[in-house]
């Protein structure tokens, strides 16, 4: 039966660093607490004129050289965010203007964390299913602008970079590609991750006492999420292990959203995954959610931490909740 491969892969990060040591100029938290909570050491930020699609835009050309296509060879645009340039159209609908793609369809995919592997499941399902042979996978976002930089947000502040990663994904007839992938929700949590304000669920848009509140940040119940993430990122990695019939043993390769190294440690801990086979780099951007994945897979590859016909599996946890995974033999 065809399969669907992973062609290409590539990303882009904004130049500007900021360090832990610049928040804590702006908010009462220092490189230390930092450092010890997420593992995190510096972040980048966009500039002010690029927004989501532009990050998915230089992501999804660095990908495209990796697989040695044209924009022209693409017959469809997946882009995870939940940081879109606007509320509506969808950034997918921009990129794909910004690629000189009219015509080609469109789609974000809004699943925070697990947007990646979500539109990787679509990807793969719609190039099985015959409907499209190239598809751009993109996760790409522009979190700064969005963030209090204030002690009243520094929880969530500290965690979050701008980036995005993105990868080709196509049909192979050889035997490798995607394996499998799981894909959960549970929105009885999404009060503990979100972003309330402005939205639909209000009698009013936005008003100045959300403002006034800092309901137009995101908030998080941090104690809650990583419970949570403990308990269920280890659930779905033994999920792929066990659709495909493989033991962390065969897994050449683990690759994990960068939220939190203390999630992903403990992660492995419980599942005996040996450190050497997990690649992080969440010390150098911080949580980019959706783009975290395809950064650090590029980012693995271009160490050699990955051949042909080796495994990598990927695996996230976020805000919905939702979480995911999925097995692919490279
Ligand atoms: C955010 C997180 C690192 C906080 O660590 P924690 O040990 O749970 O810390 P708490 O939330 O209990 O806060 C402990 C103290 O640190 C303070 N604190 C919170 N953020 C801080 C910061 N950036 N700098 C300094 N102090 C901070 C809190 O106000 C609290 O102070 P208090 O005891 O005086 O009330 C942790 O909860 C976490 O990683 N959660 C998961 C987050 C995540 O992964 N989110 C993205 C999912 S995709």
């Amino acid at each position: 039966m065809r399969k669907a491969c992973i062609m290409g892969t590539g990303f882009y990060v904004p130049d500007r660093i900021v360090t832990n040591d610049e928040l804590a100029g702006l908010m009462d938290t220092s490189d230390e607490w930092i450092r010890q909570r997420t593992g995190i050491e510096r972040r980048r930020y966009a500039p002010d004129e690029v927004g989501c699609a532009e990050l998915a835009h230089r992501a999804a050309l660095a990908a495209m050289e990796n697989a040695g296509i044209a924009p022209a060879d693409l017959d469809c645009i997946l882009l995870a965010t939940l940081s879109p340039d606007y509320h509506f159209p969808g950034s997918g609908c921009l990129l794909g203007q910004k690629l000189g793609l009219p015509g080609v369809p469109a789609l974000d995919i809004r699943a925070q964390c697990s947007g990646f592997i979500y539109s990787l499941s679509v990807a793969d399902n719609f190039v099985r299913g015959g409907q499209f042979k190239r598809i751009l996978v993109v996760g790409s976002e522009k979190h700064s602008m969005a963030l209090e930089f204030a002690t009243r947000g520094r929880d969530v502040s500290v965690l979050f970079g701008d980036g995005a990663g993105a990868v080709i994904v196509g049909p192979t007839d050889e035997d490798r590609g995607i394996l499998s992938t799981h894909l959960h929700a549970d929105g009885q949590y999404a009060d503990i991750l979100w972003l309330e304000c402005p939205g639909s669920a209000h009698p009013r848009w936005l008003t100045q006492e959300m403002m006034d509140q800092g309901r137009t940040f995101p908030r998080m119940t941090g104690k809650q999420v990583f419970r949570h993430a403990l308990e269920l990122l280890p659930q779905v990695v033994l999920e792929a292990l066990a659709r495909n019939r493989l033991q962390v043993s065969d897994i050449d390769l683990f690759i994990f959203h960068q939220a939190n190294l203390r999630i992903i440690e403990n992660c492995c801990g419980q599942l005996d995954i040996p450190p050497e086979k997990v690649y992080n780099n969440i010390q150098e951007y911080g949580n980019t959610t959706a783009g975290s994945i395809p950064i650090a897979l590029h980012e693995a590859l271009s160490k050699g931490m990955l051949q042909r016909g080796q495994h990598v599996l990927l695996a996230s946890f976020g805000s919905g909740f939702t979480w995911a995974s999925a097995i692919v033999r490279w």
